[in-house]
């Protein structure tokens, strides 16, 4: 019996991973594996990153860790670095070690601010493991946007939709998670949120975007926010933002910063701000920066469902959808989708699989010949169904 606790949910599926490189992941008996999921999609730059690495010993042999009463220049520059790219300039930002804690202090600082009790999301959101955020019973308002994915109103969403009538006054911050990355890899239209947004605002609520998944360039932007022409009040970033590293961040915008500053607000957490957490962010940043990342994303994710929709002509695939390096497959059948996800395993193909649909958030950095190859692989498994 294994010593450690695996309360995920997922069958650990490889053998021994004992080295990576960019896109590759390798066990100890010499196999490689494409991985096509980025881990848990929080390695947009690859596995083994040199710059990242060597930021991290070069921090790590000076300062990992002081303690939040004092301060580091890094962490300001990498503070710096992430209103600068989330266009929260004049806000602040703080540094923490997750995506799911990064929404729940969102959460508490929009509560803390409006004095009103109830959370907004979208049905199919996806905002942590924490239980605060998984019970939605009471003190939540979830909105189910399967009519308005058809709605014949399209990009014309009306303001007076009876469904957006319903949303209450007592709504302290709306979660938006721009791109279902959990649930169905959907993308929620773009004059749905401006709509909710204007609401919300209008009723003195917030706006948080929860771009955990969607953001560090993922979707070919930015942020996944940024496809929606939306200003948002707070930005909660993990994931990528440390390329492996356990750093999250979340970003406030000036007037939110005032609203603190005016009434206020305590949370402490052991690694708040903590140094080399923060130089992580800070060289990742630089890195989409350098190597232009995000546009790469924004094409070569294009090229990609191209080439993956060609698929779609098979019996077995019912769907294939995606928006820059984040895209999904669904199938006709689960146990196909089961079947084939086992081969492809066999193959050196590591993709993700949740009940009858593929997702594939492969690193940014991923070489185009790599993707290629793999769809021939995929194509010549479903040919055999
Ligand atoms: C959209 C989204 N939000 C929040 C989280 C939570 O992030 P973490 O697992 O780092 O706590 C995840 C994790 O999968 C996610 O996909």
């Amino acid at each position: 019996m294994s010593n450690v606790l695996n309360c995920t949910g997922h069958e650990l599926k490889l053998p021994n991973i004992v080295d990576s490189a960019g896109a590759y992941l390798f066990d100890d008996r010499g196999n490689r594996y494409l991985d096509l999921e980025s881990g848990v999609w929080c390695t947009p730059l690859g596995h083994k990153n040199a710059r990242v690495n060597t930021a991290i010993m070069r921090q790590a042999s000076s300062i990992a860790h002081a303690g939040f009463c004092f301060s580091n220049n890094i962490v300001e520059d990498a503070a710096k670095s992430v209103l600068e790219i989330t266009g929260l300039d004049g806000g602040q930002c703080v540094f923490l070690c997750s995506g799911s804690e990064a929404i729940e202090l969102a959460r508490q600082i929009c509560k803390h601010i409006t004095k009103k009790p109830v959370t907004m999301c979208l049905h199919d959101a996806y905002l942590g493991s924490y239980s605060s955020v998984i019970h939605r019973e009471n003190g939540w308002h979830l909105f189910d946007w399967r009519e308005c994915a058809v709605c014949p109103n399209g990009e014309d969403c009306k303001s007076q939709c009876p469904k957006l009538k319903d949303i209450p006054d007592s709504v302290s911050e709306f979660v938006f998670e721009p791109g279902s990355a959990s649930g169905f890899v959907r993308f929620p239209p773009a004059s749905l949120i401006r709509n909710i947004v204007e609401i919300i605002r209008a009723q003195g609520g917030k706006i948080v975007v929860n771009d955990v998944t969607t953001g560090m360039g993922r979707t070919g932007e930015w942020f996944g926010f940024n496809h929606y022409q939306i200003e948002p009040d707070l930005v909660a970033i993990g994931k990528g933002l440390g390329n492996g590293y356990p750093v999250s961040g979340l970003a406030i915008n000036r007037k939110t910063i005032g609203e603190l500053k005016d009434d206020i607000f305590i949370y402490v957490q052991s690694h708040q701000n903590d140094p080399l957490g923060a130089a992580v962010a800070h060289e990742v940043i630089e890195v989409l920066i350098d190597e232009d990342l995000v546009s790469r994303a924004a094409i070569l994710g294009g090229k990609f469902l191209k080439e993956l929709q060609t698929l779609a002509n098979s019996k077995c695939i019912t769907e294939v959808r995606g928006r820059g390096l984040m895209l999904a497959v669904e199938f006709a059948e689960k146990t196909v989708g089961d079947r084939i996800y086992d081969q492809l395993l066999e193959k050196g193909y590591i993709v993700c699989n949740r009940g009858g649909m593929f997702r594939i958030d492969p690193p940014l950095v991923i070489e185009e010949a790599d993707l290629l190859r793999f769809v021939e692989v995929f194509r010549s498994l479903l040919d055999e169904e």
